[in-house]
Parts: C-alpha cells; structure tokens; sequence
C-alpha cells in the first residue's frame, strides 16, 4: 500500500523526502539554540491548520504567548486558529515530567490532533530521575504518538557544528523510535541561504542525503535551489 504523505509547510522541502512526512510518522527535529527548531514547527503546524487539521503544540519552554509571537515574527496569525479550536498550544512545566505521559496521553486523545510538536524534550532530560528515565519517557511519548497515527514533530536540542555528530545525551529515540531525524545548522552556504538542513534518517523514503542550504527570513524558512536535484 502506497505511504500517504503529509506536506511538511517548509517551501522547496517536500520533494527532498519523498513528497512529504509519512502520515503518523515521528520526526525528530534537531538543532542548536536559535538554529530554527522553532520556526519549523510552526510552519509545519500552520500547514495543518491551512487545511482545517485540528494540531497540538506542547511546550515545555516558552509560554503560549510566547509561540504566538514568535509565529508573529513569520507572519502566521495563530490566534485565529485557536479561536476556532483547531489549535491547542501547551505549557507543560519541565518539573512535573513525571505526570508528563499520562496528561499528554489524555490530552492527544481528547483533542484528537492530526499534527503534534513538542518542544523540546531536551528539558526531560535534566528533570528526569537519571537517564535511562528520560530515554523511557522518549520512547513511550514516541510509541504514543505512532500509535495513535499522529504525525508529530519532537524538537531536541543538538550540540556541535556540521559535520560533527556531537549529541547531549538525549541520543537514542533519534535511532530507535524516529521514523525521520531532521538535523538544522546555522552555518550554511553564504548570502541568503546562510543556514542548513540535512535529513540524517527517513524511513522507507529515499530521501536526500547531502546538505539542503536553507534561509530564514520574515517569511520563515524555506529550502533553497540544489543543482542536481
Ligand atoms: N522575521 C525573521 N527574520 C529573520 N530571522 C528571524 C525572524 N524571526 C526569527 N528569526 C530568527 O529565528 C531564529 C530563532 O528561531 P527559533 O526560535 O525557531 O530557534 P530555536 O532553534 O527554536 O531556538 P531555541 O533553541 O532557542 O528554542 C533566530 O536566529 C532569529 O534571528
Ligand atoms: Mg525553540
């Protein structure tokens, strides 16, 4: 049976992955701090939304006023969507991580969302009890997610430069639970498109491999042309 695809929201991306996110799949977005984690989740959210999908955004960092302005900063009225209930934003404190699973679970079934973020989980780490807690915390969120066939992005800070593989150590749902891992660089390839992406992991899609250059200005990011693509 052929993959049904959903459109990520990053202009010029989809055609590198196979025409788009696998429905119900899990994605992992990585990237240093200010590397446009962010920015991308709300593209991808707002894509969703653009066609009347219902979407959660979890947050553990930033308050729910404080997605709405940085949406704001790209020119996306997020307002309006969750005036229509079609957008839930989140605040989940990062100290409560171990109430985290069952509200979230409860939360995703009662909403019923076609598209989820959460960000960042790099947070659990440092509350969580120990590690081995915070990679079981990683996996059930991930399981759930896959289970119930929502397609969700789980944003996770990445330490180090391209081309380094340098990871604090929430390293470990990216290779196990992922279906996709989306690596974001700001060293990119100079003018306009002084940032980057790679695509470390996709699964059955033959996505592209090398490094994709990519902008962010007032209109958000956007992937830039690639020669032999
Ligand atoms: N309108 C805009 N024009 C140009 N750059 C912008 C604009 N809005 C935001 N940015 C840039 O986006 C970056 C922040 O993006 P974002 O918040 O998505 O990053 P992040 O990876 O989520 O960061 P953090 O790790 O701090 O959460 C900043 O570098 C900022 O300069
Ligand atoms: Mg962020």
């Amino acid at each position: 049976m052929a993959v049904e695809r959903v459109p990520s929201g990053i202009p010029g991306l989809d055609p590198f992955i196979g025409g788009g996110f696998e429905k119900g799949s899990l994605i992992v977005l990585e990237g240093g701090p200010g590397s446009g984690k962010t920015i991308f989740s709300i593209q991808f959210i707002y894509e969703g939304l653009k066609r009347g999908e219902r979407c959660v955004y979890i947050t553990f960092e930033e308050r729910e006023n404080e997605i709405i302005e940085d949406a704001a900063s790209i020119k996306i009225d997020l307002k309006e969507f969750i005036h229509r209930n079609l957008l839930l934003i989140k605040y989940f404190s990062p100290l409560e991580t171990d109430v985290f699973l069952g509200n979230f679970e409860k939360l995703i079934l009662e909403f019923n969302p076609q598209r989820v973020v959460i960000d960042s989980v790099s947070v659990l780490n440092d509350y969580a009890a120990d590690e081995f807690a915070s990679r079981k915390l990683l996996h059930e969120i991930g399981k759930f997610v896959q289970r119930v066939k929502c397609t969700t992005i789980i944003v996770s800070e990445l330490s180090g430069s391209l081309g380094e593989r340098e990871y604090l150590p929430i390293r470990g749902i990216e290779e196990f639970v992922a279906d996709t891992v989306i690596q974001l660089f700001y060293t990119g390839f100079g003018g306009e498109y002084d940032r980057s992406m790679r695509i470390l992991k996709m699964r059955r899609t033959n996505h592209y491999r090398d490094i994709l250059p990519l902008r962010l200005n007032e209109h958000g990011l956007a992937i830039g042309e690639v020669k032999e693509a």
